[in-house]
């Protein structure tokens, strides 16, 4: 390999990296813990997205064309545990594919540098976005939120 050549260039190019994040959006998808919040997601769509995403940041020279990582996770009530899921499923398939451990370090590093974007962190209490806080909560919290004066301990209003 080259002197200089980028982590994209390591990896083997669009090939190479399609072929990681591929097997990547596979275990997200089926994951026990984390796949729940991809039912109904447009899997290809994903998969394409992270592609580029991953691609830019290993140095293809690229551009991401994809919604910023905080508005496409706006939506979704991804908690930290679910973050630190996909983080592992990340790490061992950078194993699963000789992912060199320089490299495998800066890309984790990279993802951890998202977070705060990944789980709406940093969100200004003042200016609460109820609507979209209603979206992520709602339906965990069923019918608080639609009901108004329940019992407040969420049993359903009307019983059988
Ligand atoms: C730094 C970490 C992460 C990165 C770089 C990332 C990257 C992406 C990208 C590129 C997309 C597609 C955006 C688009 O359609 O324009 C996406 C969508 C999505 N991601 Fe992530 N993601 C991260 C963390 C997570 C975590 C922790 C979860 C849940 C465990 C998650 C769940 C989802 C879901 C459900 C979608 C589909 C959203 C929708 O179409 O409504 N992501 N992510």
């Amino acid at each position: 390999m080259a002197a200089g050549a980028t982590d994209f260039e390591r990896l083997g190019g669009e090939p190479g990296v399609r072929a990681i994040i591929e097997d990547f959006t596979a275990r997200v998808f089926g994951d026990v813990m984390i796949g729940f919040l991809f039912e109904g997601k447009p899997k290809a769509r994903i998969t394409e997205m992270e592609i580029r995403f991953a691609s830019a940041h290993l140095g293809a020279g690229t551009p991401y064309s994809g919604r910023s990582i905080a508005h496409a996770h706006r939506a979704s009530p991804i908690l930290g545990g679910h973050f630190l899921r996909r983080r592992r499923i990340l790490a061992q398939t950078l194993a699963d594919h000789g992912v060199p451990d320089d490299i495998a370090a800066r890309w984790l590093a990279h993802e951890e540098g998202l977070k705060g974007d990944v789980l709406g962190e940093g969100v200004d209490p003042e200016s609460c976005d109820h609507e979209v806080v209603a979206e992520r909560l709602g339906p965990r919290l069923g019918g608080l939120l639609a009901g108004g004066a329940g019992s407040g301990r969420g049993e359903p209003e009307e019983g059988p």
